[in-house]
């Protein structure tokens, strides 16, 4: 799938710009500041419903300005598409698919991007969160019904921690311990289905990232992924960061995952190891809100072992991953890739091997504020962006 024409209205800082978009490498160049990861960042966002830079839709909407509309034609298979998000800063956020009105959760249903941004290497150096994030992302971009799913289990957290700080402060009488325990069953049943998504699509991911690394850092290291569950902890509640269980828990294809019913039974488990705990601190201290994604290069935790230019490599074999993986179970085609701002960090070979790793995608966005960064087979089509006003086109 591509995007034919992108129009925006008070988006960040674009009063309105209307971009004519081509199969293949799009480039758009200027100086810093200009907009240029502003108007990729209103595509990532009509896909994924969520930015890259903030977790608010406020900063999305231009200041001083009361909505922002995004607006897209996509192309698919010789059809058209209208796409259409309008972000409210005091009401809820509305979308169509040609003309029709859709819940704005079900957008990711008719486009789908992966943003490669320097900000992704908090993927490798940052908190757990950061990369719970990335891999519930691309569930909900895989099955926008889980998006669903992780705002119920948010909600169940939620209030089993109001209740939980609620018997810390007058004690668990009765009528809160089976309120608990009714709390208990919806944490675990959620938190299981998270739970299983989660290790079946780290498991998937694993061989796409591999062959994304070999592609872009053009060396033999093996990079693994796994994730670390808080249920399975030696100590459930212990860390904040569930961290590395010291002797690799489990080489990658060598056992088969846990069942559901598995997890269910020792997500329970673990609750009631960490019953006392958590009355003490008002808190739930296992569950996937606990969770982490371990990292590995060459059997090395990826964080902390990792130099400079490896992280870069991996969290940029992350996203072509999830690209990779994207495009073969899709049936709108290929995922659009942005690169914002990417090659100004990247030397000479790993430029080069970027564009080819990239180039028969149906559609890539490259931003760069140096053209002669970008290796030449990715400016076909460039656009000179300045102060949020579209300036030149050339092909
Ligand atoms: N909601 C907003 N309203 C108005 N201007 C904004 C808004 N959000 C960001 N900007 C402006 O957009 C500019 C940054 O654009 P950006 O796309 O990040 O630049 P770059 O071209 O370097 O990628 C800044 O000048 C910033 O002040
Ligand atoms: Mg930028």
């Amino acid at each position: 799938m591509y995007v034919r024409h992108l129009s925006l209205t008070d988006f960040r800082n674009y009063a309105t710009a209307e971009v004519a978009l081509e199969p293949g490498p799009n480039l758009f160049v200027g100086r810093n500041g200009q907009g240029k990861t502003n108007l990729v960042e209103s595509l990532g966002y009509l896909a994924t419903l969520s930015s890259h830079r903030v977790s608010t839709d406020q900063a999305l909407i231009r200041a001083g300005q009361d909505a922002a509309i995004v607006r897209a034609r996509l192309e698919h298979d010789g059809r058209e598409l209208l796409v259409e998000l309008q972000l409210n800063r005091s009401a809820a956020n509305r979308a169509q698919v040609n003309r029709a009105a859709i819940k704005p959760r079900e957008l990711p249903r008719y486009l789908s991007t992966v943003l490669f941004a320097p900000e992704d290497l908090a993927l490798i150096r940052g908190e757990p969160s950061t990369r719970r994030r990335f891999v519930d992302a691309l569930l909900g971009q895989r099955s926008p019904r889980l998006l669903g799913v992780f705002s119920d289990y948010e909600r169940v957290l939620k209030q089993r921690n109001a209740l939980l700080k609620s018997a810390r402060a007058s004690g668990l009488k009765d009528a809160k311990l089976s309120t608990l325990e009714l709390w208990n069953e919806r944490l675990v049943e959620l938190g299981t289905e998270i739970i299983a998504e989660r290790l079946a699509i780290v498991e998937a991911l694993g061989p796409f990232v591999r062959d994304a690394y070999q592609a872009v850092a053009g060396s033999e290291q093996e990079p693994t992924l796994e994730l670390v569950l808080s249920i399975l902890a030696e100590r459930p509640g212990d860390d904040e960061e569930p961290g590395v269980q010291a002797d690799a828990p489990r080489a990658s294809g060598t056992r088969a995952l846990p069942s559901r019913a598995e997890l269910a039974d020792a997500f329970r488990a673990a609750l009631e190891k960490v019953a006392r705990a958590e009355r003490d601190r008002g808190i739930t201290l296992v569950g996937p809100h606990r969770d982490d994604v371990l990292f590995r290069l060459n059997g090395l935790p990826a964080k902390g072992y990792a130099s400079h230019g490896e992280s870069w490599s991996f969290a940029l074999a992350l996203k072509l991953a999830c690209a990779e993986l994207l495009r073969a179970e899709s049936s709108t085609g290929d995922p659009i890739v942005i690169l914002d701002d990417v090659f100004a960090e990247l030397d000479q070979g790993r430029r080069g091997r970027l564009a080819d790793a990239v180039k028969d995608y149906e559609q890539v966005l490259i931003t760069a504020a140096v053209y002669d960064d970008v290796p030449e087979e990715l400016t076909a089509h460039t656009v000179r962006i300045q102060a949020g006003t579209i300036v030149e086109e050339f092909s």
